[in-house]
């Protein structure tokens, strides 16, 4: 596994600094994550991981240091182009899941489809792996059609996991999105994406500050071993 074509995810010297900001906020010197690996990246908050996350998208762009996913440096990419390998490759799971709230559960899943081609042609027939993906992530037919804006924030929860994984990306990212439920269901909806994940051979980049829910995960990083926005220039 030392060939990089293996890699999903591989930061080299990775400097981001916040504007108006002296210090910097990342400065990782080496991180890798192999494809179909499942990483739990955990940190207190405040620690840079919904930063580095931008970077990873290619939403904040670092001052230094390259971003290869998959082989292709996002650094190098102009912006449209940087936004369209996220559409195609990258499915997100946000916090506060972003889902449009005046669309139904069942359009928020589809949406990838809509902006990217690949993932409408990877999913084979969109709406039956949206289905598909409902069902399997326990989110009942009745509530398929109904606003998102309706659910309950587990059922939003769900509805957002599907839509980071339709069409089959070949890296999801999860910003923290169990913070809001319980600790049961936390554990239960983490095991369903690490299952999800792998049944379509995603990588699987999975942040948060609470270290308890590691259990599971391939591997398990602090950020703090990995990011040193305190150490001398090189
Ligand atoms: N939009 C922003 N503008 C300026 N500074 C920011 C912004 N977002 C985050 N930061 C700063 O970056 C640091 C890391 O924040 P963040 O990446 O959100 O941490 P975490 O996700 O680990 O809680 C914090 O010191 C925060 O103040
Ligand atoms: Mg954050």
């Amino acid at each position: 596994m030392s060939s990089t074509d293996t890699l999903a995810i591989r930061l080299s010297q990775l400097r981001y600094s916040w504007p108006q900001q002296q210090q910097a906020c990342i400065d990782i010197p080496v991180f890798t994550v192999a494809q179909g690996e499942r990483v739990f990246l955990h940190g207190p908050s405040g620690s840079g991981k919904s930063t580095l996350l931008a970077l990873l998208g290619g939403v904040a762009r670092p001052q230094s240091g390259t971003i290869h996913l998959l082989g292709t440096d996002l650094t190098r990419l102009p912006s449209a182009t940087c936004n369209r390998f996220r559409a195609d490759h990258i499915g997100f799971i946000f916090q506060q899941f972003n889902l449009l709230p005046w669309l139904s559960a069942m359009d928020n899943v589809l949406l990838p489809g809509t902006f990217s081609a690949r993932r409408r042609h990877q999913a084979g027939d969109l709406r039956t792996q949206a289905q598909h993906l409902l069902t399997q992530l326990d989110l009942s037919q009745a509530l398929w059609h109904c606003p998102a804006s309706s659910l309950s924030v587990g059922q939003q929860q769900r509805v957002a996991a599907a839509r980071a994984l339709i069409g089959k990306p070949e890296i999801v990212i999860a910003d923290e999105p169990t913070s809001a439920l319980d600790d049961a269901r936390q554990q239960a909806f983490i095991n369903l994406l690490l299952a999800e994940a792998s049944s379509v051979n995603a990588t699987l980049l999975f942040v948060s500050h609470d270290a308890r829910l590691a259990t599971h995960f391939d591997r398990t990083v602090a950020l703090a071993d990995i990011n040193q926005p305190n150490r001398e220039p090189a």
